[in-house]
């Protein structure tokens, strides 16, 4: 009788785990004019906290409200451009009202990232007032846009909007960042308008505003629903990053630090308490 076995079936081998791929950090890079995407900054990184930042400031064209539409589109498209030589970004956030009303065609035509622009949050207002009556604060130049003309015509027909364009506001926070203090006399004079019409409501159609929320709320303790882009641009990144492939748990699987601000001229060191109290650091 032989001892030999019989050959068995070859039966498939469970196959050794293989290592995990490392983590990948999501990439957001985030521009503005000046410091005003630092609050939407802050919200990404409040939904996204495992999101590595980059916020370009171009402070060397500040303020954009008043360059030509022409100036803001080639200084957005050139420095987000720039940025992207440099590292690969998963999207790229214009967290300014001002440019992304005239720069978002261009820019989408020249990268092959996900563009997620910011408009004033109209929308949202109309859906919260409860008068009817609704307040924009913004640059003199998004109030003149045409795409802001559409956005109420689309969402906020039945309101009233009172338009409030402060020629002098970005300038007076990009200093407020500097430690010096905000002209809050004549920052309540320049307020006057949305008192005026009773507005319940307050929009803030620009990115530096949020940056200064409290000072405006002591100002207008009248109303009742304070209203910035801030969370519904963190909303939309996180699903562009969805849509390119990472999942939901990657997004808020750690906290990332050390984020970076970069700037397109010349900064003094007295805006480093500031950035590093937002969790930037000037690179
Ligand atoms: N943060 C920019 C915005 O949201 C400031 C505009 C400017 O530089 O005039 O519009």
């Amino acid at each position: 009788m032989s001892t030999a076995r019989s050959p068995q079936p070859l039966r498939p081998q469970p196959s050794p785990p293989r290592p995990l791929p490392p983590q990948r950090v999501p990439e957001i890079l985030v521009f503005d004019s000046g410091l005003g995407g630092l609050s939407i900054a802050a919200s990404i990184h409040r939904q996204i906290p495992a999101a590595r930042l980059t916020h370009v400031a171009d402070n060397a064209g500040f303020p954009y409200g008043n360059q030509p539409e022409a100036t803001v589109v080639d200084r957005t498209v050139s420095l987000v451009l720039e940025q992207l030589a440099r590292r690969a970004f998963d999207v790229v956030v214009v967290a300014c009202n001002t440019a992304s009303t005239v720069a978002l065609p261009a820019l989408r035509a020249a990268v092959d990232v996900p563009v997620v622009g910011v408009v004033p949050a109209i929308k949202p207002a109309a859906a919260l007032s409860d008068s009817r009556r609704i307040g924009l604060l913004a640059t003199p130049a998004t109030v003149k846009r045409p795409y802001l003309e559409q956005l109420i015509r689309d969402f906020a027909a039945d309101c009233a909007i009172e338009r409030v364009g402060h020629p002098q506001l970005v300038s007076w926070i990009e200093d407020w960042a500097r430690g010096r203090p905000l002209p809050e006399p004549a920052l309540s004079v320049a307020l006057q308008p949305f008192r005026d019409a009773g507005v319940d409501t307050l929009v803030l159609g620009c990115t530096h505003y949020p940056l200064v929320r409290e000072a405006l709320q002591r100002l207008l303790p009248e109303v009742a629903h304070w209203v910035d882009s801030g969370d519904a641009i963190a909303r939309r990144t996180g699903a562009l990053l969805e849509a390119s492939g990472f999942q939901p748990g990657d997004l808020v699987r750690h906290k990332s630090s050390g984020h970076r601000c970069l700037f397109s001229g010349p900064v003094m060191a007295d805006i480093d308490p500031f950035l590093a109290r937002l969790g930037f650091r000037q690179a």
